[in-house]
């Protein structure tokens, strides 16, 4: 750890120290300069003694109290069946996604072939389940840069691997349990509680940045009990950043514990990261570095003025899976799922949803992600961070923990991971301040071009080819203030694709250029839709919201009463159906 600039591990108890995490770049446009906030990264330390097994109260009895997670999430017939009916239909109840009842977990069936799928991810089944506390923080735990990491911190981490996948095999910390954790509440295996009919999804939902947020949090917590080292924080793959674009040397070391083979060969070091990986190589790889700031930039400042472009869209008890997911789940991190999966059509282990907790790899992509978020609530500023909604915030799920007992987590203890005990290291956010320019400026592609107008083209429509649209704007020639209140955004409805697809399309603003894949670093560029398949397939219908605001102001056409919006198929496009297109203004 010497070798590393900020270690929070090394403060002293009852210290504080107080971190400039992110600084804002100067030279910021007035524009930009609202989005780009100075924060602080606080390690505090208290004095505590053996941090764990005191601080977790709360063992679940059965009172007499009328909750409806302690009626259904307990084991089999715990708690009694006669009560968990009238719970179920009580229209009074809350409605956030509630604990799977892991009991009627099921190895779920693929909904298009009807046919069961051949893995099976259920996990241990334990006795009593734990309302989980946040432990006092007695020392931070570090979560370095995977390419900055120090031999002596690789060293630690392999041994951590290497033990847990020498666990006993139904030891719910063991390798194999761990990535089946993924598999169980991201391939439909259990039922909503609450409302058995309906499959539970973490994904392409608001729960995708909490729920990976736990799965990671106790995963880095059983790796650091193995090797007793209570600091030890998961490595993260800064691929938002060039000297990070490139798979992390620690795991392409064959006699490494954190090596996979089943990876796509030609995407091995020294291949760069295409974060906006369409499943095929870009046409033109010099362009993959520049691509990939300007798609940073849309995911985490230009498209997220709202919560739930950033987080994807609401998704409570009763829901059909995937209602929409935010910037950065449908962009880079499924680009990047998809680029180290295998070439073949399922794309084990990191390109399907089912292997992925397979791939070591999986812990660092997803810990930059995570990142990512904590990096976004710093730029808010201001601006609310989180939903206030109790549906949000009262959702929760069930993982093991480092001890192997079964705790129930929610998601209003994720909000902040300095109070969860992780810090990351501090690295450039080179993306920050990389505002795109137009490849054309006040085009008058809009008004000229002969595409029908979305209230004329038949919806909906199969993308297996470029679709281009006139979308009318409700308002024109906004002003300063107007933007200020609410984002101008195209919504794209009604997306539905198959789950067990890999797709991808990419949006388009006055672009007639048919080689609109080029042109991803130049402000004409809205944003993309992509999904990680799915082994237990089915239909889906999703939603997207790009924001409009800046991209007009780039291209200079904000007086202009339509834009032409184009459609691009990059992958699977025969199998993506849009419901429809339309322009709203939201805050
Ligand atoms: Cu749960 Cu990156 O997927």
């Amino acid at each position: 750890m010497a070798s590393l600039p900020l270690s929070c591990s090394s403060i002293t108890p009852t210290t504080t120290t107080t971190r400039t995490f992110v600084t804002a770049p100067p030279g910021l446009s007035a524009h930009n300069a609202t989005r780009t906030r100075r924060f602080n990264l606080s390690c505090k330390a208290k004095n505590g003694g053996d941090e764990q097994r005191e601080t977790l109260g709360n063992e679940e009895t059965f009172q007499g109290k009328f909750d409806r997670r302690n009626l259904l999430v307990g084991m089999g017939g715990l708690y009694g069946a006669a009560n968990l009916v009238s719970a179920e239909s009580s229209p009074a109840f809350a409605s956030p996604i509630s604990a799977p009842d892991l009991s009627k977990c099921t190895r779920g069936t693929n909904l298009n072939t009807q046919q069961p799928l051949d893995v099976n991810c259920c996990p241990p089944l334990s006795q009593k389940i734990i309302d989980y506390k946040l432990p006092p923080i007695t020392k931070m735990r570090f979560r370095p840069a995977a390419h900055l990491a120090s031999q002596e911190y690789i060293a630690k981490y392999e041994k951590a691997v290497e033990l847990m996948k020498a666990l006993p095999e139904d030891d719910p910390r063991s390798f194999m349990q761990q990535a089946n954790v993924h598999c169980a509440y991201c391939n439909l295996t259990y039922e909503q509680t609450g409302d058995p009919s309906m499959r539970l999804q973490i994904h392409n939902s608001w729960h995708f940045f909490p729920w990976h947020r736990w799965y990671l949090y106790f995963y880095e917590r059983i790796l650091g009990k193995l090797i007793d080292d209570p600091t030890f924080g998961l490595p993260f793959w800064n691929w938002d950043n060039p000297p990070g674009m490139v798979m992390p040397n620690m795991f392409v070391k064959k006699d490494s514990p954190l090596f996979n083979p089943r990876r796509n060969q030609d995407h091995l070091p020294p291949a760069a990261t295409d974060l906006n990986y369409a499943g095929k190589p870009t046409t033109d790889p010099s362009k993959i570095i520049p691509n990939n700031l300007t798609e940073m930039y849309s995911e985490m400042v230009r498209n997220v003025s709202t919560l739930e472009d950033f987080y994807g869209a609401k998704y409570v008890t009763g829901d059909k899976p995937d209602p929409g997911p935010g910037t950065v789940e449908r962009g880079s991190h499924t680009a990047l799922h998809v680029w180290v999966g295998q070439a073949t059509p399922s794309g084990e282990d990191m390109g399907n949803f089912y292997s992925a907790g397979r791939e070591p790899l999986f812990f660092s992509h997803h810990a930059n992600v995570d990142r990512l978020w904590s990096i976004w609530r710093g730029l808010r500023g201001p601006k609310p961070k989180d939903f206030p909604e109790s549906d949000w915030l009262n959702a929760n799920f069930l993982f093991y923990d480092e001890n192997a007992q079964l705790v129930r987590v929610k998601v209003a203890d994720t909000l902040e991971n300095q109070k969860m005990g992780f810090v990351w290291q501090e690295v450039d956010l080179p993306w920050l301040n990389n505002r795109p320019t137009a490849r054309v400026k006040k085009s008058k592609v809009a008004t000229t071009t002969a595409a029908p107008k979305a209230t004329e083209t038949v919806f909906p429509v199969k993308l297996d080819k470029v679709v281009k649209v006139l979308v009318d704007r409700p308002k024109k020639s906004r002003s300063k203030k107007d933007k200020e209140k609410e984002e101008e955004l195209l919504v794209i409805d009604g997306i539905e694709v198959d789950t067990a697809k890999f797709v991808r399309f990419e949006v388009y603003i006055n672009d007639e250029d048919d080689k609109a894949d080029e042109i991803i670093d130049k402000a004409e560029y809205a944003g993309c839709y992509s999904q990680v398949p799915h082994k237990n397939s089915t239909k889906v219908k999703s939603k997207i919201r790009l924001g409009l605001t800046e991209l007009l102001e780039d291209l200079d056409v904000e007086d202009d009463d339509k834009i032409l919006v184009s459609l691009v198929p990059r992958a699977g496009g025969e199998d993506i159906t849009i419901g429809g297109i339309k322009i709203i203004y939201a805050s």
